[in-house]
């Protein structure tokens, strides 16, 4: 029955289709990133997608992030440039991102990670109009989650990712995490259907489903990567990776191998447990490629 819709993620079809740098390459020809996220108790979080993002090829990132932790994360970041954004309890308090960040300059957007959930957002609103590659993650889900309907049939401009854990897809489907962890492929399947949208579900063995309900499962991984952080740091990589491939799909079953490898290598020299997301990612560079 699912014949020719699964497939497992092949290190050397990853190899294959990994980016080169062309000889005449400059920095406007990689890639405009944008990272919309952070907040007054999760500033860490939009700092490891962003150097995740420069790690994995980006020509230019941006970080948008509530004025007041602006100083802070800043500091951390010295590749990146800056954006700040009217806040409210330590939260990005604003419905028009469009114009406010001026979307459209830029070729991918991530959005969601430490952002919180305090103030409502209209994701929908802000991105209807947006022609770029746009991935959902972490809290910016939680938003999404309040407005799904006006999602259906894929109706924004450009191409629309999630990277959900099991929990999230709960919130987003309203199953059980019980029914997601035993139907992993249908409900991502289902959902990537009826939404229109790339759905990246994460986990051991995450899967990732394209819109017309094609399935790929990555099997590289390990239990070091079970820790706050690491999900940051993999849309990080996502995103860096939408820029510097052709193809949608390349990109994430690539971003996802390679985050998983990277932890893989980690564990050989390194106790699982101590492993951090700012390991990976500054151990990335070793393994693509
Ligand atoms: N084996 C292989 N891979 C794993 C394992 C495992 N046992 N555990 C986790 N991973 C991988 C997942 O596949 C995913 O790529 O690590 C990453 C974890 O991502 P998240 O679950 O999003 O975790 P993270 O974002 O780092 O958690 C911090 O963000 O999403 C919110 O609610 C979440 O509060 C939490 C916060
Ligand atoms: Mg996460």
């Amino acid at each position: 029955k699912h014949a020719g819709t699964r497939k497992l993620i092949i290190e050397t079809i990853v190899q294959k289709t990994l980016p080169n740098r062309k000889p005449n390459a400059h920095k406007g020809s990689n890639g405009k990133a944008l990272i919309i996220g952070g907040s007054q108790f999760m500033p860490g979080a939009p700092i490891l997608t962003t150097n995740a993002c420069l790690r994995s090829g980006t020509g230019l990132t941006t970080l948008a992030v509530p004025e007041e932790i602006l100083p802070i994360v800043s500091q951390n970041s010295t590749e990146a440039t800056f954006r700040s954004l009217p806040s409210l309890d330590g939260e990005i308090k604003t419905n028009n991102l469009y114009d406010e960040l001026s979307l459209n300059l830029f070729y991918g957007i991530a959005i969601g990670p430490g952002m919180g959930r305090r103030n409502e957002y209209s994701l929908f609103e802000s991105f209807e109009h947006y022609e770029g590659l746009l991935v959902i993650d972490a809290d910016g889900l939680f938003h999404l989650s309040k407005e799904l309907p006006k999602w259906k049939g894929g109706r924004r401009a450009g191409p629309t990712i999630i990277t959900p854990h099991t929990g999230e897809m709960g919130r987003l489907t309203g199953l059980s995490t019980a029914t997601i962890e035993k139907h992993r492929f249908e409900v991502s399947k289902t959902f990537a259907k009826t939404f229109g949208m790339y759905v990246v579900l994460k986990g051991p063995y995450t899967i990732v489903t394209s819109p017309s309900g094609m399935q790929w499962v990555n099997q590289s991984g390990n239990p070091s990567l079970a820790k706050g952080g690491s999900g940051d740091v993999l849309t990080g990589i996502i995103l860096g990776f939408l820029l510097q491939h052709q193809s949608i799909l390349e990109a994430l079953c690539n971003a996802v191998f390679i985050h998983g490898k990277t932890a893989d290598k980690l564990v050989k020299t390194q106790d699982g447990l101590s492993v951090t997301a700012t390991d990976i990612l500054g151990n990335i560079g070793k393994i693509i490629h």
